[in-house]
């Protein structure tokens, strides 16, 4: 607080938010949400494992991260890379003992007429949002279940279930990522693994460029979301925190929606 006297069971607050000692591999980590949600983990106390395609610039951002005394290392691979995966999960097993968290965060997005879509564009978006999750996943979950400990959290989007036209392939994916959230809630939720997803609404990052440029889509955020304002990329890292620390223990198969009310609205 500010006026230097701290919150009555201050400890136990921290106590049950803490990460301290939790290795947390957060996907597509260089930068937006990603990064965001690393960041606060990290603050938290957990040891970030950033990943992305871009290893020189994700050793930067670890770089950043220890400079604020904080703990990182870097895991670069494509997530739609089944070996690439399966070395990058090994070499950080190997590195830091184990992984706590996972957050399958990577995405991109490719706005279009239905109509006008390849298989290869469709692919690609499917294929890293939902093939991605699966590939990563697959590859954590064995060490997690040798613990019979994890939490794993899947970045959705409000798409998954309220949409505005030309993102169909996302929209899939995104719809079928909260449904695979409640199917690995229930397999693994018996051997002591956690999985819930968060569906953001509209964040600010490189992801929405060109719809942050977009006067008309300005003013429709400001009229439509109940809070009036984009989100902003520092605001998951939170709910990260929660649903990862023993605050969240008994969350299992939940999705979070942040999106400022969007949703909500009629
Ligand atoms: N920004 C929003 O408004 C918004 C809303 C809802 C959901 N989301 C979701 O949040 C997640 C992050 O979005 P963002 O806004 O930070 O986007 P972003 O474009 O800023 O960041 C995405 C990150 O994922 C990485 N990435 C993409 N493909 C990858 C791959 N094959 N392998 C490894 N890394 C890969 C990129 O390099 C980048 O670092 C995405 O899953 C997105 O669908 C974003």
């Amino acid at each position: 607080m500010g006026d230097g006297q701290s919150i009555p069971g201050s400890s136990a607050l921290l106590d049950a938010f803490a990460l301290t000692g939790k290795v947390a591999l957060v996907t597509g980590s260089g930068r937006g949400l990603g990064w965001g949600m690393a960041r606060f983990a990290a603050q938290a106390g957990a040891h970030v494992v950033l990943n992305g395609r871009d290893e020189a610039a994700l050793r930067a951002r670890a770089e950043e991260l220890r400079s604020e005394s904080l703990a990182a290392s870097v895991a670069a691979f494509d997530v739609t890379d089944a070996d690439a995966i399966a070395a990058g999960v090994r070499a950080t097993v190997e590195r830091c003992g184990h992984i706590d968290i996972l957050v399958n965060n990577a995405g991109i997005q490719n706005r279009k007429p239905f109509h006008t879509y390849t298989p290869e564009e469709w692919r690609r978006i499917v294929g890293t949002h939902l093939d991605g999750a699966f590939l990563v996943t697959r590859a954590v979950v064995p060490h997690m279940l040798a613990r019979r400990s994890g939490r794993i959290i899947m970045i959705g989007s409000i798409a998954g279930e309220r949409v505005r036209g030309t993102i169909t392939a996302y929209a899939a994916a995104k719809g079928a990522l909260a449904a695979l959230v409640r199917a690995l809630a229930v397999e693994l939720g018996p051997h002591g693994i956690t999985c819930n997803g968060i569906a953001p609404g509209f964040f600010a990052t490189d992801f929405t460029r060109t719809l942050q440029e977009d006067a008309a889509f300005n003013r429709y955020i400001s009229e439509r979301v109940p809070l009036g304002r984009w989100g902003r990329p520092e605001e998951l890292g939170p709910a990260v925190v929660y649903l990862a620390s023993s605050a969240g223990a008994f969350v299992n198969g939940h999705i979070l929606t942040i999106d400022g009310g969007l949703v909500a609205a009629a």
